[in-house]
């Protein structure tokens, strides 16, 4: 793996030996004589660096530190005519690589510089990993801009940057709670820092404690070893506590406990422990009834209630359907290797006009079926496995035996339009296919505007 050492000597036969020994190892060998020739040198494209401790103009510790400032990354290996333990402690302390005596054998200084090399290549491809494992969770792949959006788009980045730890994240199935969860994490200051992620009532009560809280050897029959749970491993970091609702009141207490005083016992243990881990709750349940019925301790609720991002439903934001439609249509072209160019417009206002109960997870399956089963370059309203919202399409409808009083039919689903969205013209409009005159002239028709029509 070749890379570029920057030798600092100011002995030319020094410079020199270096220069020839890593070049025949295969690397790019850059020499300077001082320290300032060095500290302008040393930049992006040097792996390495070979420091003489005494230099003309300055030593060796003071130049370390400066690189170090720099970029932390590239080690340093010092060098030096005589050996003092004192120094050699001091150039590690300043986060030297490693410290070679005059004169030194070079096979072993190669192996030495191999070995850094490998080191410092090994860390930026972590570095590189994280930066690419939270890419997907930036906030702009939150997709929405939707009044409603852009509000919790904002929330979420201040939640995010703020160190305070608990967040009550709520929404229906499907609106993007664990989306959410994630983007808060790897957009604070936690992002390096593990995420931990539990249903609650996935787990019997017993395991979700010692998941959770870890347990002793010995806590109970099985438990042969100590097992470290969820918010130890997640020190640092983030624990996402998701369907808290269906945590049992015991096992309440003891988050709540975690909450207040960073601190908890594992299973069978006496000794607490503390931990920095923030957790996210999420819940797609009445809490308040919950409450009510004493099923959620009323102090626990308060205490995740500090802040509390709401998720709103799609439906409150067709704005945001057709982003979310185009959007999912790229990323399945992109899995499908299809070449799907949009919706037509019918199928995009039926898509506007559904009700959408499981959400955004419910659009994005729909988009995805449509589009795993059309041939043609558009999604179209046929196509849409969207079974409620097909059978009020005309298209759908059979025409019975007997026939139909089409006047009738027409006012029944004006006024079932209007009963669905509150009384909102617009919305029930929407719903119709109608633009919101030719509703008011219906309105009007079928004399829905008096009191005593519906
Ligand atoms: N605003 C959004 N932009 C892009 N994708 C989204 C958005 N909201 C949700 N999604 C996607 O929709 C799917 C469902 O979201 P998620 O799993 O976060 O929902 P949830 O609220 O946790 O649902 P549940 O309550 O069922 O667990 C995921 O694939 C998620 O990536
Ligand atoms: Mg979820």
């Amino acid at each position: 793996m070749p890379a570029t050492v920057l030798v600092v000597d100011d002995e030319s036969l020094i410079r020199w030996t270096l220069a020839e020994r890593f070049s025949a190892d295969g690397h790019a060998v850059v020499e300077a004589e001082t320290a300032k020739a060095a500290l302008v040198r040393f930049g992006s494209d040097i792996d390495l660096v070979l420091l003489d401790f005494k230099l003309p103009d300055s030593d060796g510790l003071t130049v370390l530190k400066t690189m170090k400032a720099k970029d932390p990354d590239v080690p340093v290996i010092l060098l030096t005519a005589f050996s003092s333990i004192e120094t050699a402690v001091e150039a590690m302390k300043q986060g030297a690589y490693h410290y070679a005596n005059k004169p030194f054998n070079l096979d072993e200084l190669s192996l030495v510089v191999q070995k850094a090399l490998e080191t410092t290549r090994l860390r930026r491809e972590v570095k590189a990993l994280r930066a690419s494992q939270s890419e997907p969770y930036a906030i702009n792949r939150i997709v929405g801009e939707s009044a409603p959006m852009t509000a919790l788009k904002s929330l979420l980045l201040k939640v995010a940057a703020s160190p305070a730890s608990t967040v009550l994240l709520r929404g229906e199935s499907g609106t993007g709670k664990d989306l959410a969860a994630k983007t808060i994490h790897y957009s604070s200051a936690r992002a390096a820092k593990p995420f931990m992620n539990i249903t609650c009532s996935a787990l019997p009560d017993a395991l979700l404690e010692s998941e959770l809280f870890g347990h002793e050897r010995g806590a109970f029959t099985d438990a042969r070893q100590q097992k470290i749970g969820l918010l130890e491993s997640a020190d640092g970091g983030t624990v996402f506590l998701d369907e808290i609702g269906e945590m049992v009141p015991a096992l309440q207490a003891k988050l709540l406990r975690f909450l207040e005083e960073k601190a908890f016992k594992r299973v069978g243990g006496s000794a607490d422990v503390r931990v920095d881990a923030r957790v996210i709750a999420a819940t797609n349940r009445d809490l308040e009834e919950a409450v009510k019925q004493g099923r959620f301790r009323e102090d626990l609720y308060y205490r995740l209630n500090v802040m509390q991002v709401n998720l709103p439903p799609l439906r409150e934001r067709v704005l945001d359907v057709p982003l979310l439609v185009n959007h999912y249509i790229d990323v399945f072209n992109r899995e499908f290797r299809k070449q799907v160019r949009g919706a037509t417009p019918q199928a995009m206002e039926l898509l506007k006009s559904y009700r959408w109960p499981g959400n955004v997870r419910e659009l994005r399956n729909a988009v995805e079926r449509a589009m795993l089963l059309t041939e043609g370059e558009w999604l179209t309203a046929d196509g849409l496995p969207l079974s409620g919202a097909r059978a009020s399409t005309a298209q759908t409808m059979e025409l019975p035996e007997d026939g139909v009083n089409l006047d009738a039919l027409e006012r029944e689903l004006v006024v079932q339009a209007l009963k669905r969205t509150g009384g909102n013209q617009t919305k029930a409009a929407g719903l119709l296919g109608l633009n919101r005159d030719q509703i008011r002239y219906r309105i009007e028709k079928f004399g829905l505007d008096k009191p005593a029509a519906t």
